[in-house]
């Protein structure tokens, strides 16, 4: 099966070409330069950028997969969660795309998509179902936190989410503090090299609560309350390294402990994790000295496709078509607060 998939849920315009499993393209476009002038994501830019983007983003996804419009056989996009008049550039054209074309359509839950992500691998990326294992998932996105186990494949129920601030916000809110620009992840990530991890006793939130939930507002508020105190930090190297390291630290310790706690609990020999949080090394040491410890097995999605790209959402959507789920009629609407259950 040849299926083209679009992803617009927030700031990436991104076409993929999956091919039974293989990823032939994954073109995205990303506005993180245009928002990042503002601090955050723009709804009204991102739409017009997505209109702009578009048409040129899946002409190249197509030349760059050798393969021609008439040669699709289905049809996917993001449905949501997202930005809703985002979401609704890329899943209108799709299903236009599908009807023009004669072709099934199907709408694809975007941390769904996350969720299986780990299991794709290569280059180029191909999924790898055949290794599957039941795991525990964690999903770190910019918007969302959460733990879900996936019992068998396409069979997941959600184990608990972030109650306030995602990871990635906790991230990007604390490097705006700091001065760093939009999506501030990557840059703390980059100061946090060479600091010291316990300079700063930042609180680890609900990190010894029996459940599977998450809260990262404190972190940051506390994180605020130590720079108003000692403003100082702001204007010495080390001092600011140690901050991001310190941060860093307390994010990665409650997602690690978490996980790997689950885990445990549901007697789950494997854990995976996705979503743009995961391209973080320090996430990715400390979940791999975990599991290690514990004597999981960890799969983690490669570094390129934890960010948003339509190449996850095509190769989740091939795989519910190929194993029977129905299409998504044409006149489906995007669901912008679409929940994983
Ligand atoms: O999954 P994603 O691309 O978009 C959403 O679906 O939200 O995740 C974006 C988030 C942002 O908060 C960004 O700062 C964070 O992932 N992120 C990182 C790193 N790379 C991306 N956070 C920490 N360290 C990184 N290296
Ligand atoms: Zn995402």
């Amino acid at each position: 099966m040849s299926l083209l998939a679009i992803e617009t849920s927030c700031d990436e315009t991104s076409v993929a070409v999956v091919q039974t499993g293989r990823v032939l393209s994954n073109v995205v476009s990303s506005q993180v330069q245009l928002h990042a002038e503002y601090g955050g994501v723009v709804p009204e830019l991102a739409t017009r950028e997505h209109l702009r983007n578009l048409a040129p983003v899946t002409r190249t996804a197509l030349r760059e997969a050798n393969v021609v419009a008439a040669q699709l056989d289905a049809v996917a996009a993001t449905r949501g969660p997202g930005l809703p008049s985002a979401l609704m550039i890329g899943f209108k054209s799709a299903q236009a795309m599908a009807f023009a074309l004669h072709k099934p359509f199907l709408g694809v839950h975007h941390h769904e998509a996350h969720l299986y992500s780990p299991w794709i691998a290569g280059s180029p990326p191909a999924a790898d179902f055949s290794s599957f294992l039941p795991n525990v998932s964690l999903v770190v996105s910019g918007g969302h936190t959460m733990l879900v186990h996936v019992e068998a494949e396409l069979k997941h129920r959600l184990l608990g989410c972030t109650v306030d601030d995602a990871a990635g916000e906790c991230f990007d809110k604390t490097a705006k503090l700091i001065g760093l620009t939009y999506p501030g992840g990557p840059a703390l990530e980059k100061l946090a090299e060479g600091g010291n991890s316990r300079a700063f006793a930042f609180p680890r939130p609900m990190l010894h609560e029996a459940n599977d939930d998450f809260s990262f507002s404190g972190l940051k508020t506390s994180v605020r309350y130590c720079l108003r105190d000692h403003p100082e930090i702001l204007s010495d190297g080390h001092g600011l390294r140690d901050l991001c390291a310190s941060v860093q630290a307390a994010i990665v310790e409650v997602l690690v402990t978490k996980a790997v706690r689950a885990a445990g609990r549901l007697n789950v020999g494997c854990l995976t994790a996705s979503g743009g949080v995961t391209c973080n090394l320090a996430l990715r040491n400390g979940l791999a000295a975990a599991c290690q410890k514990s004597g999981i097995l960890l799969r983690l999605a490669e570094r390129r496709l934890c960010t948003d790209n339509a190449g996850i959402i095509g190769v989740l959507a091939e795989r519910k078509l190929s194993r029977g789920q129905s299409a998504s009629p044409l006149d489906t609407e995007i669901a912008a607060n679409w929940a994983l259950a």
